[in-house]
């Protein structure tokens, strides 16, 4: 199999983050503050990616605001030459932070928003006023006049207010939103029962989308993950595994996927040892699921297996035990009816409380 080049980059500046979200997707046991990667490690790092044939450099986190070289770590990406996009809650961002970061030559911000008012937002992210700010953080992305997405997160608590969310986008001048139902990696495993849409929710939203889109075309792009396991075939994951991009945790560990930690069989190459490009062709994280020779039987013949390469890789270790197991997403997995199954049972847990994580900061003050 030829190895294509990755195009993007999720550079996991810090797990920190002063919000709580019980959906988090990263590791239940974060990377501490003194195993972050330094400003002039994250731009060799950047140069590497760049030689690789990396285009979009997705900085992520945690908060990355929450990194008090964010302006010197978006100036070495742009030097790099790479197209950076900022991933943020907004928390940490100052109407003076984000001028300079503009200065420096960040392309594009993605504003994540846990709900569509105050109540609802500040009960799902842990952080009281942490809308308001947010909302501020957005009046000043749109007088600078960044490129913006909006993130919405979709679960059983606040699916009612997708329409709303759509129009927040507009109304804030997104030329994107991104409507994510809750994939159940990390932190967020815990949350299933608290969480989980209905079916009869996950139907509705993929209806309201498919309207919007119709209604909103050439105003507003709706990009949309589904609730899967209310699904019949699996989603392709990373868009394959090892072929589009790649992720560095916050301490320097090369991943194929946010999630690939929870692989416990899997060794992780790191920046300080090894360069990128060894790293993506060589490495034997990213050999492991690349390609269809790993497959078993029902993927190994299928007709759909350069479709979805057999769906997620993590979700088949979180819920089968196996990572090189069909998705139990999949109809054709022999797991898929206990899955749907076990989805209702979450998605009836109405009485379920989210389950917080203790966050070591529970709020970073704004870097002037
Ligand atoms: Fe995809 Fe495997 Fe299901 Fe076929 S059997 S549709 S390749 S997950
Ligand atoms: Fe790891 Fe899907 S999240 S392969």
């Amino acid at each position: 199999m030829k190895i294509p080049a990755p195009i993007a980059m999720l550079a996991e500046l810090t797990h920190r983050c002063p919000l709580s979200c019980p959906y988090c997707s990263n590791p239940i046991e974060m990377a501490r503050q003194d195993s972050e990667l330094d400003t002039q490690t994250w731009a060799r790092v950047f140069d590497e990616a760049a030689r690789l044939g990396v285009l979009q450099l997705h900085l992520s986190g945690g908060e990355p605001a929450s990194r008090r070289d964010l302006i010197d770590l978006v100036s070495a990406a742009r030097k790099a030459g790479l197209y950076t996009n900022l991933i943020t809650s907004g928390i940490g961002l100052t109407e003076r932070r984000l001028g300079d970061l503009d200065k420096a030559g960040l392309d594009h911000i993605q504003l994540s928003l846990q709900g569509t008012t105050p109540e609802m937002a500040d009960e799902i992210g842990g952080y009281k006023g942490g809308y308001a700010r947010k909302m501020q953080v957005a009046q000043w992305i749109g007088e600078i006049g960044f490129p913006l997405t909006l993130n919405a997160v979709l679960h059983r608590r606040n699916l009612h207010q997708l329409p709303r969310a759509i129009e927040m986008a507009q109304e804030m001048g997104a030329r994107r939103i991104e409507v994510a139902t809750v994939q159940f990696h990390g932190w967020a495993l815990k949350n299933r029962d608290g969480l989980m849409p209905t079916r009869e929710q996950a139907q509705t939203a993929s209806r309201i989308v498919a309207e919007a889109r119709a209604a909103l075309k050439g105003q507003l792009v709706i990009d949309y993950v589904p609730a899967d396991y209310h699904d019949d075939f699996p989603k392709r994951c990373m868009g394959g595994w090892g072929t589009t991009g790649l992720n560095v945790t916050p301490d320097g560990q090369v991943l194929p996927c946010h999630a690939a930690q929870t692989i416990p069989h899997l060794k992780f190459d790191r920046v300080h040892e090894k360069s990128l490009d060894d790293i993506w062709y060589n490495g034997s994280a990213f050999n492991a699921y690349r390609g269809t020779d790993w497959m078993q039987e029902p993927c190994k013949s299928c007709d759909r297996r350069l479709v979805d390469f057999g769906g997620c890789r993590c979700q088949a270790m979180a819920l089968v035990g196996d990572a090189s197991a069909t998705d139990p997403v999949c109809v054709k997995s022999p797991h898929h009816g206990a899955l749907q199954a076990q989805a209702d049972t979450h998605a009836s847990q109405t009485d379920a409380q989210l389950i917080y994580r203790v966050s070591p900061i529970q709020k970073v003050e704004p870097t002037s």
